[in-house]
């Protein structure tokens, strides 16, 4: 499925010595002549949305407002006062710094299979001559529990699963909170759309990107669209690189402290035909830090059709803009391409 590619971290170590190059394969002539624009500007930040707000009676209107608005017209936001325990979030910040932190051998202990999704390593190669993106992941299923692999849960630290446990059922029910919203929001039945995503099916990439000294020159991660439906992002360390695509041009984000960067992905975009975007976005690296974050992905369950659904479809006078899939199909054909900007979903339009 993905083709086996060197351990970046392990490349970082003798590449960033000033007398050495960085292989041809991790040059990237565009990332450093698109324009980048700051997302820190009053008109540039991406929305922040209020959890809290949006579940007090008296504001909720209003943040729900924004809500739609983010997702509409951005595809991200920022969610604080998310009410996740500021402990599962310290705790799965040091877990996943101390797994990387591992020699490469307790690491490649949890290899992923090239014939797996799951593990450590490298996901979306798909020939020899493509271009290869500076950073190493660590992508695992977390729900339902029973579809758990440990064989690639790392046991060190000790206190590693425990914390993914908690972690998974605090952002499991932060989403479901969020998709209650948004069928509100699209007024149908929430139950048709949490129907979609029964037993809540979740899994982790955990983005290894070491730093770079010639940053301009490599990506850490592709331009893509997330395939599933919303993504909540942690910012492991407090290293920034995440870019969105916005009116062609990059914009960095600068993430709030123990916020969650969220976005809308692929199947919410097919799923709400066309009201809410999966907008591109990718990772750049910085020249001397290494930077870790953790994105959580909100799949739907296998038996699961990915089309719009079927009370929009009324709505827009009988109009589906996307095709239907079954999901198993879906990711299939997300997971045997590399990652190419909004290629994926732009595929599955009518
Ligand atoms: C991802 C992703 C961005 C980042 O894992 O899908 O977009 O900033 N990560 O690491
Ligand atoms: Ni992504």
């Amino acid at each position: 499925m993905s083709l086996q590619v060197p351990n970046v971290q392990e490349l970082a170590l003798t590449c960033n010595r000033p007398d050495q190059q960085i292989p041809d394969r991790y040059i990237r002539p565009e990332a450093g002549t698109e324009e980048v624009i700051c997302g820190q500007g009053i008109n540039t930040a991406i929305p922040v949305i209020d959890l809290a707000k949006l579940l007090n009676p008296q504001s909720s209107q209003e943040e729900c407002a924004k809500l739609r608005s983010a997702c509409q017209h951005w595809g991200f936001f920022q969610l604080v006062n998310h009410g996740v325990p500021d402990d599962v979030i310290s705790d799965v910040r040091r877990d996943l710094t101390e797994f990387f932190k591992l020699p490469l051998e307790a690491k490649e202990a949890y290899a992923k299979p090239p014939d797996k999704y799951e593990g450590y390593g490298q996901h979306f190669v798909v020939s020899e001559k493509q271009k290869l993106d500076w950073g190493d992941l660590l992508h695992l299923r977390l729900r339902p529990t029973e579809s758990r692999d440990l064989r690639f849960w790392p046991a060190h630290p000790s206190s590693f699963r425990n914390s993914m446990e908690r972690y998974s059922l605090e952002t499991a029910k932060v989403a479901r909170c969020l998709l209650e919203f948004l069928a509100m929001d699209m007024g149908v039945d929430p139950e048709s759309l949490l129907e979609v995503f029964r037993g809540q099916p979740q899994n982790m990439r955990v983005n290894y990107y070491p730093p770079c000294r010639q940053t301009g020159k490599v990506l850490g991660l592709s331009p893509h669209c997330d395939a599933t439906s919303l993504t909540l992002l942690l910012h492991v360390n407090d290293v920034q690189g995440l870019q969105i695509r916005k009116d062609g041009k990059w914009l960095t984000i600068e993430a709030l402290d123990g916020a969650f960067v969220v976005n809308v992905g692929d199947m919410l975009e097919i799923l709400s035909n066309g009201r809410y975007r999966s907008v591109e976005h990718r990772a750049v690296v910085h020249p001397e830090k290494e930077r870790i974050s953790a994105a959580v992905f909100h799949q739907a369950c296998r038996d699961a059709t990915v089309g719009p659904l079927p009370e929009l479809v009324t709505k827009d006078g009988g109009r589906p803009v996307y095709k239907s899939m079954a999901y198993e199909d879906f990711m299939k054909r997300f997971f045997s391409a590399k990652l190419d900007g909004r290629a994926n979903v732009e595929g599955m339009k009518i």
